[in-house]
């Protein structure tokens, strides 16, 4: 599995963290994470460099962990303060201390150089912190896949009317021709139908009576996060334009973590312009999104089982419908190479 180190991964919600060791494994890497008392969450490579015990297996005293073997203590910047039964600390006696930053009650960590770590990269959508938009957090999903699967169907519009016909799908998408833009951070894939039925899920929440105009811009910022802008406004035959700003629009985000090459986490939550406040629309929204999305981890993880079997032959049908997923392997296969360079 290529995973890119030089970038932030979401370790979890905020509320995830507490004062206590909580392990995490993020690119097969297994860390130890906790919040100090000054609020600040800290994440320690999860291995004491004494005999290899899981710092997690140990105690937090104070804002310093104690390894639950022999009682050596590291600092939340991975140095140690303690080695019982000797005085003389050498400096070699540290554990690799993570990069770690929160934002809109997200915490992401950085996995590689840290002196590369840039907290202005963390993603933002200025729409989160915009009150004419509400935020309503979803869950975290395991899914037992790749994160390459994954992101791929995160930009990938062709599937909605095969994999969620109940809620995010419909028959009149599947021959609308897919716009794509592969050469920028976010990868694009859009596409607009216009003069429509609404999706089932609008349709259910009663959001609109008419034929709608409606669009899907799935933007996947890599190395592994979504953002699917997607909504309808009532059709307007004389209208050819972007008509995102005059209807109902609802960011649904995807916070990939790589765990491990086969276990993704998918955090999610949605966004959105309408019925701000309105808890019991936020969770009718979140039960398709749910329905939905178990549609695709079900897709994802047979991929997966199909990917570990061995095969007699590589060949991969390639379509139409695949620019952005093509253009996303090559760019993360570029950013890992990029790394592996002196
Ligand atoms: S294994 Fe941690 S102090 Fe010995
Ligand atoms: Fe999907």
């Amino acid at each position: 599995m290529t995973f890119v180190k030089n970038a932030w991964y979401v370790a979890g919600w905020s509320d995830e963290f507490g004062h206590r060791l909580h392990p995490v494994r993020i690119l097969g890497e297994d860390l130890v994470m906790y919040r100090a008392s000054t609020g600040e969450v800290a994440a320690l490579k999860d291995r004491c460099p004494h005999k290899l015990l899981p710092l997690s297996r140990g105690r937090l005293i104070d804002d310093r962990i104690e390894c639950g073997y022999h009682g050596t203590t590291f600092g939340a910047d991975g140095r140690c303060t303690r080695i019982p039964g000797q005085p003389r600390i050498p400096p070699t006696a540290r554990v690799r201390a993570f990069p770690v930053h929160e934002r809109h009650d997200i915490v992401w960590v950085w996995m590689g150089d840290p002196e590369k770590a840039d907290a202005s990269a963390v993603f933002d959508l200025p729409q989160m912190s915009d009150p004419a938009w509400d935020s309503h957090r979803g869950d975290a999903l395991h899914i037992r896949s790749g994160y390459i699967n994954v992101a791929e169907n995160l930009v990938d519009p062709a599937h909605v009317t095969y994999v969620h016909p109940t809620t995010l799908g419909s028959a009149a998408h599947a021959a609308v021709p897919v716009e794509y833009e592969t050469d920028g951070d976010p990868i694009l894939a859009y596409r607009w139908i216009r003069d429509a039925p609404p999706i089932p899920l609008f349709a259910r929440l009663g959001l609109f009576e008419g034929n709608v105009d409606r669009w899907q811009y799935f933007h996947l910022h890599l190395p592994s996060t979504a953002v699917i802008d997607f909504g309808s406004a009532d059709a307007d035959p004389e209208s050819t334009g972007d008509r995102r700003r005059e209807g109902v629009r609802i960011f649904a985000l995807h916070f990939l973590t790589p765990v491990a090459a086969n276990h993704t986490i998918d955090r999610w939550m949605h966004i959105r312009n309408t019925r701000i406040g309105d808890e019991e629309f936020a969770r009718a929204l979140d039960e398709s999104f749910r329905v939905a999305f178990a549609e695709d981890k079900n897709i994802l993880e047979a991929v997966q089982i199909e990917e570990e079997k061995p095969r007699d032959d590589e060949f991969r049908l390639q379509l139409a419908i695949d620019p952005a997923c093509i253009a996303y392997r090559a760019r993360i296969d570029e950013l890992a190479e990029a790394e592996r360079l002196p």
